[in-house]
């Protein structure tokens, strides 16, 4: 074995020479100039200290502590944790990595993680403050904490205070602050004008009330206007993702003598502690010309046979309509048999006329809205279809029944959902005139 000798001879002189040279870095790409920009970009806004991450990618020190790690997760595809499947919608903030940035990194690791020249380095990106969006005109919280049980899921709605808005009013954006960052999984914001979540509220001796799937306040099925004003959601909020104010003229109706409802999703395993999450409300500047509508895009009438596969679609609406709409967020939901979904819009004879978004790795403990780069215009007589795949074998790990069982559409954990929230302006807006805008201020 010749060759394992002169092996032996070279990575002896090699380690000579590491003992007594500092560190030579092949060409390639730095710490300071590439690695930095792109961690800036892409991981910090979660690894940063007090986020969601574990651990925060601040520096250099950080970077190479964590670069195997790291190789590892841009092979696997793991992180950053970006749903939407490029091609399909083009969103703001979008925070995947492309193939060049991957790469780079890649080569900066594999070259050993030059730290590079200092002066190279970047600022360091300043620090916002609690709300990106700037001070809201309205800040909300339940009136106590709550300490969540360790454990894994917990699904807790709380009733925030009133408003104290006189009439319906209007919101630029709808922006949410987890109280305490380490529990908090996503929070969905509603409005409940039935006093239902008000009588559900503290029931069980602790604030708020036991939740999942929706916060429990009816929903009027019997005409689908009003299935989309009380079905949707006002606004989400998703680890990594970012709020954004509505084009000028939008804005989120609240209604008069509404409550706003929270619905918060723990994950407090190993570790637990109180959360009093905010949310705040940013009111319209100019005059709201148009509202923007939830409009859910949901099948409730499927059944998953048990040990299946299968394919569900939704489509809305039922029957072609002459309104031209545009598309400017979008919330696509299952529950835990779901592995993927799809939105499309196309013509009524189902011709593709633009992809809306597409997760083919559906987690429903990661998941969120999202806001288009640009809005989609939405022609007359188009459609929205959502295509959802459910797995509801024993092999599926995250399947709750064990042994599987025929589920349908409901609020529980062991129940499913299809559906798209697609947040929309309609071109001609009849229902707007109806509700009288006036400016805010
Ligand atoms: C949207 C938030 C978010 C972004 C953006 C993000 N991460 Fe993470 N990362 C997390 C969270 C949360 C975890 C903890 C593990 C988990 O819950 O999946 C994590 C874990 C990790 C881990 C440890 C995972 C393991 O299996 O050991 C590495 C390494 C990592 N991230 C690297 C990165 C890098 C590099 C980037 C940017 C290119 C990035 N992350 C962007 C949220 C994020």
């Amino acid at each position: 074995m010749q060759g394992t000798g002169t092996l032996k001879i070279m990575s002896t002189r090699l380690l000579a020479l590491a003992l007594f040279v500092p560190t030579v870095y092949a060409q390639g790409p730095t710490y300071a100039k590439e690695v930095s920009r792109i961690m800036q970009a892409k991981c910090q806004l979660c690894h940063r200290d007090g986020d969601i991450a574990p651990f925060a990618l601040n520096n250099y020190d950080d970077a190479a502590t964590w670069a195997p790690d790291i190789q590892r997760v841009l092979t696997e595809g793991t992180m950053p944790p970006w749903k939407p499947v490029a091609g399909y919608g083009e969103f703001r903030d979008a925070y995947s990595l492309t193939d060049d940035e991957k790469q780079t990194i890649l080569t900066w690791i594999a070259n050993g993680t030059d730290p590079g020249d200092p002066n190279d380095m970047p600022d360091v990106l300043p620090d916002k403050g609690p709300w990106p969006l700037g001070a809201p005109d309205l800040v909300l919280q339940a009136p106590q904490a709550f300490t969540p049980p360790r454990g894994k899921d917990v699904y807790r709605c709380f009733v925030l205070p009133d408003t104290g808005f006189a009439a319906t009013t209007y919101l630029r954006a709808i922006d949410v602050l987890p109280g305490n960052r380490q529990i908090v999984h996503h929070v969905l914001v509603y409005q409940d004008t039935t006093g239902t979540a008000a009588k559900l509220d503290g029931q069980d001796g602790d604030p708020g009330y036991s939740c999942f799937g929706g916060p429990g306040i009816p929903v009027d099925y019997s005409n689908i206007f009003g299935a989309l004003d009380s079905l949707g959601g006002m606004a989400g909020w998703a680890p990594g993702q970012r709020t954004h104010f509505l084009p000028d003229g939008v804005g989120i109706q609240i209604k008069q003598g509404a409550r706003i409802v929270i619905q918060v999703h723990y994950y407090p395993i190993g570790r637990t502690g109180p959360d009093q999450t905010q949310i705040g409300l940013y009111l319209a500047q100019t005059q709201t010309k148009k509202r923007l509508y939830q409009i859910p895009v949901v099948n409730m009438g499927f059944k998953l046979q048990p040990e299946t596969i299968q394919e569900v679609t939704a489509v809305f609406p039922p029957f072609p309509l002459p309104l031209g709409a545009k598309a400017i967020t979008i919330y696509p939901h299952m529950h835990l048999l779901g592995t993927k979904i799809k939105v499309d819009l196309t013509d009524k004879n189902d011709n593709l006329i633009a992809p809306m978004i597409y997760e083919k790795n559906w987690e429903f403990n990661w998941q969120g809205a999202y806001t288009y780069a640009e809005p989609i215009t939405i022609p007359t007589y188009s459609k929205v279809k959502v295509t959802c795949t459910f797995d509801n074998t024993s092999n599926n790990p995250k399947n709750p029944n064990n042994p599987t069982v025929t589920v349908g559409w409901g609020e529980r954990t062991t129940d499913e959902m299809c559906l798209a929230f697609v947040g929309v302006t309609l071109d001609v807006d009849p229902f707007t005139v109806l509700n009288q805008i006036k400016p805010v201020r």
